[in-house]
């Protein structure tokens, strides 16, 4: 459905715009029809910026977005128009997209005037109220409040209640769900997979490992803009393959163990980064070769990876998987980070295979 193929972003940065910021560099992956794809990395990554490019916020710098083959870069006015009604995004923070002296429900009649002119009162107070109960809010308790009379859970629905009012088919979700409490994250997160079961297709930004898990078909691993890792969201948890990916794992915090137990190497090895690896200048496991860019190989059917070494982890990897009730998994060593297991969170309703 939507697919990115090689986009890269450059921002101009310095006083006078004269220096050079390479965000995105040839990032390609597609979202299919009902699919929910995790796009997933530290802070700075690029991973609004690719959010921001397929809402057509800001242009790529090069390559193509396609939604449906159509180059969006290409649409004008009506074009324009008809892709807004079919691809919406949602972003971090509720409260900034909220002026605070204005009703919460104003955002809806922003969208009345542009979209759909034709309604008049009552149908349109219907159209509201539907979409709203779509994502579980009821009206009347919502309705004619003020955004501080309002939780962030139920602001975050306000503004997918907007984007589903004008029957999207993609939704860019940015870290949504980062500034919500524990229970609100889990009600949005169930929300999400409600829709996606409805067929909407979703890119959920997030720093998170574990939300990613928990939602998504595929990921996409991204480091400082490169995709280092993507595939199956299965093989990509139980099976990681980039240093990079198996660092962030070790890193998810476990209720059963304090942090001096984790053992992960983050030490740089290397000073500097290079014109090679994107990764050679914090990677334990780096060699000569890698001062040369590594391609994103297919190292097996749908598991991606972008590292010279990542063969040796598919064979030395070898026993990744789940326990009997199929919520753990504890990922065997890469040679030269002997030590280094990590848990996943459980996820609701089974693998994505199992769920379909
Ligand atoms: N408008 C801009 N002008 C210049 N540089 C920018 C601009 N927007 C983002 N950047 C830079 O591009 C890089 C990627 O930023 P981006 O916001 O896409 O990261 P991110 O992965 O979303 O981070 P976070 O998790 O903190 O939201 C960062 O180095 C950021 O400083
Ligand atoms: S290519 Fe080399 S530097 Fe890059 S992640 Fe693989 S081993 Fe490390
Ligand atoms: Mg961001």
């Amino acid at each position: 459905m939507l697919a990115l193929d090689d986009v890269s972003k450059v921002y101009r940065v310095g006083t006078f715009g004269g220096k050079e910021l390479l965000a995105v560099s040839h990032v390609s992956f597609s979202v299919e029809d009902g699919e929910v794809v995790a796009l997933i990395g530290e802070s700075g990554s690029g991973k609004s910026t690719i959010g921001k490019m397929i809402l057509g916020l800001i242009p790529v710098t090069s390559g193509v977005i396609r939604l449906d083959g159509m180059d969006i870069s290409t649409l004008k006015r009506d074009g324009l128009k008809n892709y807004y009604r079919r691809v919406q995004g949602v972003f971090q923070d509720p409260f900034s997209s909220y002026n605070p002296i204005f009703k919460a429900d104003r955002i809806f009649h922003i969208l009345k005037d542009e979209f759909f002119p034709e309604l008049k009162g009552a149908e349109w107070d219907r159209k509201v109220r539907s979409s709203m109960e779509a994502v579980g809010l009821n009206p009347d308790q919502c309705l004619g409040k003020f955004p501080h009379q309002l939780s962030g859970g139920q602001l975050q629905r306000l503004l997918i209640a907007r984007a589903l009012l004008l029957d999207i088919q993609f939704l860019v979700a940015d870290e949504i769900i980062s500034m919500l409490d524990a229970s609100t994250r889990i009600d949005v997160l169930n929300l999400l997979a409600d829709l996606k079961a409805k067929g909407l297709s979703i890119l959920f930004i997030t720093h998170d490992l574990s939300l990613g898990y928990y939602i998504s078909d595929k990921a996409v691993i991204l480091y400082r803009g490169h995709v280092v890792e993507r595939g199956l969201t299965e093989k990509i948890y139980f099976n990681p393959l980039h240093p990079y990916t198996r660092m962030l794992m070790a890193c998810v915090p476990r209720l059963d163990k304090k942090w001096e137990a984790v053992e992960v190497e983050l030490k740089a090895k290397h000073s500097a980064p290079t014109q090679g690896c994107v990764y050679y200048g914090r990677c334990p496991i780096a060699v000569d070769k890698c001062r040369e860019a590594p391609p994103l190989n297919e190292i097996e059917a749908d598991h991606f990876v972008a590292c010279w070494r990542a063969d040796e982890a598919v064979s030395t990897v070898g026993a990744s998987g789940r326990n009997d009730r199929g919520v753990v998994s504890t990922v065997q060593c890469w040679p030269g980070a002997q030590g280094l297991s990590c848990r996943l969170p459980g996820r609701r309703g089974g693998t994505p295979s199992s769920r379909r």
